[in-house]
């Protein structure tokens, strides 16, 4: 019989430690955009977790959206181009759109989804990333609303995959060695 936490070397973030940070957040984004029409935008897959967390601390009327994009690459490294996989389905033009993402690392997808939906002239554009990489940023971008800041190492769990698996470990895991073999 094998578990989920065969694979994990240890909890980088756990379950107790990311439930605080969301907290804060939703009580941040509520005084923020007060008196607001606000668009939460989920980016698939990775933030449904965080997005789903994060949307019940929010204590204000939203509309939710989803949006899907993807980088392509050799194996870990981006090579900065973003395709669209799923666009919004709402208008946004004269909306405040907050983007709810996993993780911030190169910064290619964000810079490429904050200058698209820009181009359809919404009140305002900003992010809310559950991680942020800043070591690993290649373009210029910055999270608006941050959960944790973390190093160039990579993570697991809460929504974030490696090779579609693990998004369902409730804590932010450091993966087992053997794992990427
Ligand atoms: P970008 O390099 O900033 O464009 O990030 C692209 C995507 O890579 C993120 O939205 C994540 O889905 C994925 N990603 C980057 N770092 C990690 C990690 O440590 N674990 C899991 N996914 C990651
Ligand atoms: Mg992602």
């Amino acid at each position: 019989m094998s578990n989920l936490y065969d694979v994990v070397e240890r909890v980088a973030i756990s379950r107790e430690e990311i439930a605080t940070k969301v907290a804060e957040l939703g009580a941040k984004i509520t005084s923020d955009y007060r008196g607001k029409e606000l668009i939460l935008v989920c980016v698939l897959k990775g933030a449904v977790v965080f997005f789903s967390d994060l949307l019940r601390h929010i204590d204000l009327p939203v509309t939710v959206d989803t949006f899907a994009a993807s980088s392509y690459g050799n194996g870990s490294e981006t090579s900065g181009e973003v395709v669209v996989e799923k666009d919004l389905s709402m208008d946004i033009r004269g909306k405040h759109v907050l983007i709810v993402e996993d993780i911030i690392d190169s910064g290619y997808t964000m810079r490429k989804t904050v200058d698209m939906f820009n181009s359809r002239n919404p009140a305002s554009v900003k992010i809310c990333a559950l991680l942020d990489k800043p070591s690993r940023r290649k373009i210029d971008i910055n999270g608006d609303y941050i959960a944790c800041t973390v190093g160039n190492e990579f993570l697991a769990g809460y929504g974030l995959d490696y090779a579609q698996l693990y998004r369902n470990m409730p804590d932010i895991c450091v993966l087992k060695e053997s794992v990427y073999r």
